[in-house]
């Protein structure tokens, strides 16, 4: 029954599953490609026609920063663009920057910070966006400007913290391994130095969302599976209706590309964890132990919506009730110490890619802000919307070069 599932046995086994992540599914999935690269530490190909992050299977860690430019000088920033991209070729391919941590010169500090020496490339994908406030004066970007770049509408509940959200510049290193996602950023920062400065920036762990059906679907900080149904990175048809900018969207700079929203929403885990099970399970209207929802057995079964509460957040946010709305969400769980009060400053990185926010975002967080019974225990206090440029094709090529030529 459901309490036997989250019973120490069920859990335990859950647990050791979660913790040998993609080994084991590589052992029990039957050859499943994303198990086995993530257990290989494989590289993820970093040129393409879109940029890798989005669709690709979601890896484990997140280090995601945002950005204020610093310089007024464009063709400052395009070197820095530049640079970025060559440097990142080399990071997600395992390779340290330049001539690397000893490489070089006695009298000067190396290429490399030397902290991912020796560890495999984890997956690691770099994903870069530009803010709506990088199309202001500085750089003459503003006839670039996408017309759906605006900044998004405040929401009923919002709470947000300037030095968390904004940014002209983002990026988003995800990798199985924290340390390789850390290093990647720590040296575009490095790099950047005099031209950028990071903005605000979030730790990630524990993906909250799953673009990889066939894998067990990830648990967030309330313990409920999250990501079942996202949108998969394998979905073309999906991708190519909610995810990518097409040609006829936009700007043709943005062709290939997406809008990226990023809300950091904290987590009240302390009252969550004195709420009843059934309480917690109409508030989703799923169950915890298997995900189905409610009146449903399975957790791929069609959601019923008219048996949930109509407050209910999967109700709420499901296509049905947004006119179709629909995104990539590709969230992680932080937990950054405590807030001064006794309480784990805990929650969600929410991120979701979308074709346009004004179809994606923004119709289902008005739905939710305006009447989802999770809001009683989240509060959102970041936000920041980014336009993610197509793919860098080649080794000529890089990264916004449409943007700037
Ligand atoms: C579904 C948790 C915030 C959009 C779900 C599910 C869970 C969940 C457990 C059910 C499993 C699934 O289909 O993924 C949470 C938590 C949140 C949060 C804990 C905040 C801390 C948001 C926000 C949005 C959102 C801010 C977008 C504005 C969705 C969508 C679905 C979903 C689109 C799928 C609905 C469907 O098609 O059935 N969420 N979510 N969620 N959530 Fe959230």
């Amino acid at each position: 029954s459901r309490r036997a599932l989250l019973g120490w046995g069920g859990a335990g086994l859950a647990l050791g599953a979660a913790a040998a992540g993609g080994a084991v599914a590589a052992v029990t999935g039957g050859g499943d490609a994303t198990a086995t690269a993530a257990a290989s530490g494989a590289a993820v190909p970093f040129h393409g026609t879109h940029q890798a992050g989005v669709a690709t299977a979601v890896q484990d860690r997140l280090h995601f920063a945002s950005f204020d430019v610093k310089t007024g000088d464009r063709a400052e920033l395009v070197r820095l663009l530049k640079d970025w991209t060559r440097a990142a070729e080399r990071m997600t391919a395992g390779q340290a920057v330049g001539e690397g941590a000893y490489g070089g010169l006695a009298e000067a500090p190396p290429d490399d910070t030397g902290e991912a020496l020796g560890l495999k490339p984890s997956r690691l994908t770099l994903t870069v966006g530009f803010g709506p406030s990088v199309f202001d004066a500085r750089f003459g970007l503003r006839e670039r400007r996408p017309a759906a770049l605006v900044e998004l509408p405040a929401f009923k509940g919002d709470n947000l913290d300037p030095a968390r959200s904004g940014g002209d510049l983002c990026v988003q290193a995800c990798a199985d391994d924290p340390q390789v996602a850390v290093h990647a950023i720590r040296n575009l920062a490095r790099i950047g130095f005099g031209k950028v400065a990071v903005r605000w920036s979030q730790l990630g762990f524990g993906k909250t969302s799953s673009t990889t059906p066939e894998e067990q679907t990830p648990r967030n900080m309330m313990g409920f599976k999250d990501g079942t149904r996202n949108i998969s990175g394998t979905d073309t048809a999906a991708l190519d209706e909610h995810v990518w900018v097409s040609g006829k969207d936009g700007p043709a700079w943005l062709a290939g590309g997406s809008y990226l929203v990023a809300r950091r929403i904290r987590m009240n885990v302390e009252t969550w964890d004195r709420t009843p099970l059934q309480e917690q399970e109409d508030i989703f209207g799923r169950d915890k132990g298997e995900g189905a929802p409610v009146g449903r057995a399975r957790e791929r079964d069609e959601p019923f919506l008219p048996a949930m509460l109509p407050t209910a957040h999967v109700r709420l946010a499901h296509p049905d009730s947004n006119g179709g709305a629909r995104m990539l969400r590709r969230g992680y769980s932080f937990t950054d110490g405590t807030d001064g009060l006794g309480r784990l400053d805990a929650g969600l990185f929410f991120l979701a890619y979308q074709r346009d926010v004004a179809k994606g975002f923004v119709p289902v967080q008005r739905s939710l802000a305006a009447s989802d019974v999770l809001n009683e225990y989240i509060q959102h206090v970041g936000s920041a919307l980014y336009a993610i440029p197509p793919g860098v094709r080649d080794e000529d090529d890089w990264w916004g070069r449409a943007l700037f030529s």
